[in-house]
């Protein structure tokens, strides 16, 4: 598992050093040299061939890598950027068996792939919340609850069992996402520090899953609005005030006073 996920973080990053590649290229020549790689193509591209699985920005889904901060994953692996067209192209050519669809010539052609290139490497890093759906969440669960892995949310209320303080876990925090845990959780060497900062803030600020955010999240499959926050309180204060929760009639009251 490990080292697959690194050949495929190697991979992504052969992928993602064609624009720096292409950036040299084009240094390289007067500016009028037509072959220089064209990013609105590549988008063009992208979106008509990538966007499906990785996402509309490159921000990635559950267990598809995030293709956005191709820039400093490239430099984060030390990546040369002239080892990275030949890379590219025939990572997507051949596809990645049973996970990833080939992409031949005559889909895509090497100009195509190098303007692809270029185009995923002016995206901008992604947020904790997808770097976290894309890299984590198949062994630790969509919200975090623990699944091969052990539950995440509500580490901050776990402190004091864990015996460390925040600083000490934010500390530790980057080795462990880069290196993982052998045989057990693999290794995202690709990750800029930005990208691990995003997803120590991301998993910090996850409520407990005894929370009543976290079961609002589990019962509608969404976080609590402003609104829905307001509506508790108002109902946690009602029961308080009446010794017993709102009736059906009580909240289209409150919802007809709401819309005065
Ligand atoms: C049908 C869904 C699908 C499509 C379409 C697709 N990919 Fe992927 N891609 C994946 C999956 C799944 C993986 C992870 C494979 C693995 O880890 O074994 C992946 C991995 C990658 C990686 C390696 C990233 C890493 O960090 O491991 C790169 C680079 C990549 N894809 C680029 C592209 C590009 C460029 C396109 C469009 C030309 C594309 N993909 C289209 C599903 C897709
Ligand atoms: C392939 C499954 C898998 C993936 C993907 C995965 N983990 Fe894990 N993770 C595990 C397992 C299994 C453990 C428990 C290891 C053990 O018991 O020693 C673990 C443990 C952890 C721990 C606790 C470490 C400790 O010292 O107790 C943290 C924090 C963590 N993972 C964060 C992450 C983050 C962040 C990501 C995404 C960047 C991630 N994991 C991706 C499987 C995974």
């Amino acid at each position: 598992m490990k080292s697959r996920i690194v050949k495929h973080s190697l991979l992504a990053a052969l992928a993602l050093a064609v624009g720096m590649l292409m950036l040299s290229v084009m240094s390289a020549y007067s500016q009028e040299e037509p072959k220089a790689p064209d990013v609105l193509k590549g988008a063009e591209v992208f979106q008509n061939n990538c966007a499906a699985c990785h996402g509309k920005q490159g921000e990635g889904n559950m267990g598809i890598p995030n293709l956005a901060g191709a820039a400093g994953h490239v430099q984060q692996l030390g990546i040369p950027p002239e080892a990275a067209g030949p890379g590219i192209i025939q990572m997507l050519r051949g596809g990645i068996p049973g996970n990833m669809p080939a992409f031949p010539p005559d889909v895509l052609s090497d100009a195509d792939i190098m303007n692809l290139g270029a185009y995923l490497f002016t995206l901008e890093p992604t947020t904790g919340a997808n770097l976290y759906r894309a890299n984590c969440s198949l062994c630790h669960g969509a919200n975090a609850e623990g699944k091969i892995g052990p539950q995440l949310a509500g580490v901050a209320e776990k402190l004091p069992q864990i015996g460390l303080t925040k600083e000490q876990l934010a500390a530790g925090f980057p080795d462990l996402v880069r290196k993982g845990i052998p045989g057990k959780m693999p290794a995202n060497p690709a990750l800029t520090d930005v990208e691990i900062s995003r997803l120590f803030d991301y998993l910090w600020d996850l409520p407990s899953l005894d929370s009543w955010e976290a079961k609002f999240q589990a019962e509608h499959g969404r976080a609590p609005t402003a609104q829905d926050k307001a509506d508790r309180e108002w109902s946690l204060a009602f029961l308080a005030a009446n010794g017993r929760e709102p009736s059906d009639a009580d909240w289209i009251r409150r919802w007809q006073e709401n819309k005065k």
